[in-house]
């Protein structure tokens, strides 16, 4: 009887535990309206938030072709609820296999301006058509017909294109009427179009249509294949049907920390987002920062940023390639050793740590959605073409923009990207090798609080994850970790980069008197897309960028 009574309670107890378990909503936030929209559509059709990652990124593959694409890659974190289970879908592009180490210098070693940034030649091997399919496949339930549904009837019937899509092809323009197909579909007459422009894409529609179709197949192989490597062939790229043929998606473990008793999950390499986050975290976790004052906190936070970029810079590339210590980089008694060079009231200089190099301005695109679907799957997925419009260089006849991500490579030890980051060996490139990234899709996970967030921002993607991940540990909410105001340091160049309003005078002057160099990015950045689930309080909340022109939505 016992025995029954001790069965029943914790048949009773499991239950409960479960139910608390699972979110009262679901929530999506992403770029845009449209996006985040397709991915209600699944889950209203019974799709999990797997199938919404689908939608969600075929969608914005349409109605953002500034920041991510079919011609691009990325990165989906994953939390799978029925076994806990997190995984990375690694969508990274590689290098052609004809690229070769320097294939961005000139005869006399110097790196030529814009050859890794503009045209065909800049574009590596696309990974996100194959995400697509591995997601859908493998963990989503519905069938690619129907979560690619909606991207291809935005791209049929078209779309009113926003003020960033202006101003973004604007800045792009040379790039994009280098490319015949992309001008027809981009611009009106080669200029930039007028407000209220509906932006049709029927090329693209039919690509997407070939997936629906064919899966893998219909991008990687076939009539699709074919136009992309005679297209980029004929534009003085280097891309082959072997290329498409070999290119894998690769399943990865994440890289976890642990930060005042807040999990923290975020990508493995070839993204440097989740070791550096780690590390800098590591460095953070030994100062009581709330307990310090404004000045004493942004001071520490900038030299922690500093020596997690620093590794970033002497360490990181793709782990398939060549050997990292990334055990090392996230192992909390090393992160002491970096706190011991700290010193409360002076900035370190950053060649003292090692020979200076850049000064780049920052990146304009990429982009990031969540997702959390009412059984406690998650997703946060940061995806990209690289540069704003990607290399500019649509094939004809595709529809599909290719991405720039070649520049992120090292092109040269010491020769910065198009983000002022420096690297060297482990970046070099080489031919089917992934380019390191600083993308950052993550998940914090407390006893009451999970979180999901990312944004895109090139160089400054982790620093804006980071601010937001100690916004999280304050105990804030989404709203406020979107629109903090934004800092950054990354080693090289030696000054604290800040957006338009994003660090007072006063701030500056006492930081400026410990040694800190400062350079205001004329406008804001980043786009920061989030979700709280409160298990505590049974509440769910989303918040979209202000910055931005997204939507966040909890249904
Ligand atoms: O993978 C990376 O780190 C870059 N290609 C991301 C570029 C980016 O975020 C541009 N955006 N604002």
């Amino acid at each position: 009887m016992k025995k029954l009574y001790y069965l029943i309670f914790i048949l009773l107890f499991s239950t409960a535990v479960q139910s608390a378990e699972k979110p009262p909503h679901a929530a999506i936030a992403s770029a845009h309206p449209l996006a985040t929209a397709a991915g209600f559509e699944m889950l209203d059709q019974g799709g999990n938030a797997f199938d919404a990652a689908v939608a969600v990124s075929a969608a914005l593959a349409v109605v953002e072709p500034v920041g991510s694409g079919l011609g691009g890659g990325g990165f989906w974190l994953l939390h799978q609820a029925k076994d806990n289970r997190q995984i990375m879908i690694d969508g990274r592009e590689r290098a052609p296999l004809a690229a070769t180490r320097d294939m961005y210098l000139d005869s006399q070693g110097k790196a030529v301006p814009k050859l890794s940034i503009d045209g065909a030649l800049s574009a590596a091997i696309p990974g996100l058509p194959a995400a697509l399919v591995h997601i859908a496949e493998k963990r989503g339930r519905l069938p690619l017909s129907k979560s690619l549904a909606p991207a291809i009837r935005y791209a049929k019937e078209g779309f009113e294109v926003g003020a960033r899509y202006r101003l973004m092809a604007g800045f792009r323009l040379k790039a994009l009427l280098n490319s015949n197909a992309a001008a027809k579909v981009f611009l009106a007459g080669g200029k930039v179009v007028l407000p209220g422009f509906k932006l049709v894409q029927k090329d693209l529609a039919e690509t997407l249509e070939a997936i629906a179709l064919h899966g893998r197949e219909g991008f990687y192989a076939g009539k699709v294949a074919d136009k992309l490597v005679k297209g980029v062939r004929a534009a003085g790229g280097i891309w082959t049907q072997q290329d498409l043929d070999e290119y894998k998606i690769i399943e990865r473990e994440p890289i976890q920390g642990e930060y005042r008793g807040i999990k923290v999950t975020s990508a493995a390499p070839p993204s440097s987002g989740g070791i550096v986050l780690v590390e800098v975290l590591n460095i953070l976790s030994g100062y009581d920062l709330e307990k310090l004052g404004e000045i004493d906190q942004k001071h520490l936070i900038i030299e922690a940023m500093r020596r997690g970029y620093h590794d970033r810079a002497r360490y990181l590339g793709d782990a398939d390639f060549v050997e990292l210590p990334i055990e090392q980089l996230v192992d909390k008694y090393y992160a002491a050793g970096l706190r011991e060079s700290i010193r409360i009231d002076r900035a370190t200089k950053s060649a003292a740590l090692a020979a200076a190099v850049s000064d780049k301005a920052g990146g304009e695109d990429t982009t990031h959605f969540s997702i959390l679907d009412r059984e406690g799957n998650r997703v946060a997925a940061t995806l990209s073409i690289n540069y704003p419009f990607g290399s500019g260089f649509m094939p004809p006849d595709t529809g599909v923009i290719l991405n720039d991500e070649m520049d992120d490579f090292s092109k040269k030890a010491g020769e910065p990207n198009i983000y002022g980051l420096v690297g060297g060996k482990a970046n070099a490139i080489e031919p089917g090798k992934r380019m390191l990234s600083s993308m950052s899709p993550t998940f914090l996970e407390d006893e009451e609080r999970v979180a999901i967030l990312g944004t895109p921002g090139g160089s400054r993607i982790i620093s804006m994850v980071l601010l937001g991940i100690l916004d999280f540990a304050k105990g804030n909410d989404p709203g406020s970790w979107v629109s903090l105001p934004r800092f950054h340091h990354q080693y090289q160049p030696d000054v604290v980069q800040y957006e338009k309003g994003g660090l007072d005078e006063k701030t500056q002057t006492a930081l400026s008197e410990r040694g800190h160099l400062f350079k205001e990015i004329n406008r804001s950045y980043g786009n920061m897309q989030a979700i709280l689930w409160d298990k505590k309080h049974s509440v769910v909340e989303a918040a979209s960028d202000p910055r931005g022109e997204g939507n966040a939505q909890v249904d």
